[in-house]
């Protein structure tokens, strides 16, 4: 559950009118709810409790350096993507040794980095990568501990540019195969430590089948592993879907009746403890969206309305630069006046200043019949909002804010135009 509700016909984020915020920041504005991400790790933690299971928390779904502080200060692993990821999470507070590194494309310099920061395991992704990593950690003279990305060949019954468990899509190394590639490490690569295994199906899954799907079909070969390379760790990825329409709904959720297969973090739990504790090893869980998703709302103010012949346009100052979710992967959003109407309900598109027809927020969206110079608030933002956001059309980046009870925090100063340039010179 997340923090966000009206209060006295006002959003609110906790204790905090969001109508505050905007009038101090200005819009857009990204706005983080604390507590909602303390509890939601909270929450997996206590639910995964009967399994000696560790969240590494997905950084790239939002790596604002207050966040990943945040989940630091909670005890959080990170699952990182990039070497500036890595940096990120040693620049916020986090432990390199709590890090598991996964990405297909990984380069010497971003090897040589995470292997002088002892990093806890490289999930690798093709047989070339496993061959670099072994020649690069025995020229450093340490031995580089990895994992390898099975691909299972699992539908994750998800957006397709977010499905990653089929051998359609480039991610780790096919089930049919992996056993041999385990063998080709232990004959070949004596600069590799064999640490675990690793799997990921897809983002936003919103049924728990196909994870239990990619467990059990996946299961046979952990267990053979832990016999012959005595494998630490079985990392079962992340993806676990959110709830993005009516995310407004507290207490008993009435989009329940909508959704009845929407998986939470119990039923996550649930279906998965029965199937893993029995092995008796280390489980590694890589959310990112199930604990910041729900947890920001992004502040956008209204431009102007236009009635065309076919629709109504609300113009707000919020492009597909900053959430590009809609654009990309038909991602839908709630968006919610931050002062509330009653009953003035239209039909229209919620479009952003970018020059582009992808560009917009929400379409034959059903919403207040907002007026321009009011604040609305885009809901679910928290990942892959700021985390995808680019300053395409040369308009500088949002701000971002953390809210904690009645306080709250700017925790990225808006861009200017000179930083947003700084960067760029005229050839010699
Ligand atoms: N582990 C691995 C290896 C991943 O590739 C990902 C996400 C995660 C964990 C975390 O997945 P999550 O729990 O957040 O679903 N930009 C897209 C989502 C891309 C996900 C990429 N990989 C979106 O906005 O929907």
């Amino acid at each position: 559950m997340h923090s966000f509700a009206y209060k006295n016909g006002s959003l609110y984020c906790e204790d905090v009118n969001m109508a505050d915020i905007a009038a101090a920041v200005g819009t857009p504005v990204f706005v983080y709810s604390k507590k909602t991400i303390a509890d939601d790790l909270a929450d997996f933690r206590n639910a995964m409790a009967p399994l000696n299971a560790h969240v590494a928390y997905a950084v790239k779904a939002c790596s604002n350096k207050a966040i990943l502080n945040l989940m630091a200060q909670q005890g959080a692993g990170f699952d990182i993507v990039s070497g500036g990821e890595l940096w990120r999470v040693i620049n916020a507070g986090g432990d390199p040794t709590l890090c598991t590194y996964a990405g297909v494309a990984k380069t010497e310099p971003e090897i040589r980095y995470a292997l002088e920061q002892n990093i806890y395991c490289f999930n690798c992704e093709s047989e070339n990568e496993l061959r670099e990593i072994n020649r690069i950690a025995g020229e450093m003279g340490v031995k580089a501990p990895v994992a390898v990305r099975v691909n299972p060949h699992v539908d994750a019954h998800t957006h397709k540019y977010i499905t990653t468990g089929t051998n359609e899509n480039k991610f780790g190394v096919d089930i049919t195969r992996i056993e041999e590639v385990y063998a080709t490490i232990a004959a070949e690569m004596p600069n590799l430590h064999i640490k675990g295994l690793q799997m990921h199906i897809g983002s936003q899954l919103t049924e728990k089948q196909p994870f239990v799907d990619a467990v059990v079909k996946v299961m046979p070969i952990v267990k053979k592993f832990m016999e012959l390379y005595n494998i630490e760790f079985w990392s079962i990825g992340g993806g676990i879907g959110i709830v993005y329409d009516g995310c407004l709904e507290s207490g008993k959720p009435e989009w329940w009746e909508a959704h009845p297969e929407q998986i939470t973090i119990q039923s996550y739990a649930e279906s998965l403890i029965p199937l893993l504790k029995p092995l008796g090893i280390k489980i590694l869980i890589e959310p990112g969206r199930r604990l910041v998703g729900n947890a920001a709302a992004m502040l956008t103010t209204c431009i102007y309305e236009k009635k065309g012949e076919a629709k109504t346009f609300k113009m707000i100052d919020a492009g597909m630069n900053d959430i590009i979710r809609p654009a990309l992967y038909e991602g839908y959003h709630e968006i919610w006046p931050v002062k509330e109407h009653q009953g003035d309900d239209i039909v229209a598109d919620i479009v952003g200043p970018i020059c582009e027809s992808g560009d917009f927020q929400a379409q034959n969206r059903r919403i207040a019949d907002v007026k321009p110079g009011e604040v609305l608030a885009e809901m679910s933002a928290g990942a892959y909002g700021f985390s995808m956001a680019s300053t395409y059309n040369s308009r500088p980046l949002a701000a971002e804010v953390l809210v904690d009870g009645d306080k709250w925090s700017i925790i990225r100063r808006r861009q200017t135009l000179e930083q947003m340039v700084a960067d760029e010179c005229l050839p010699e």
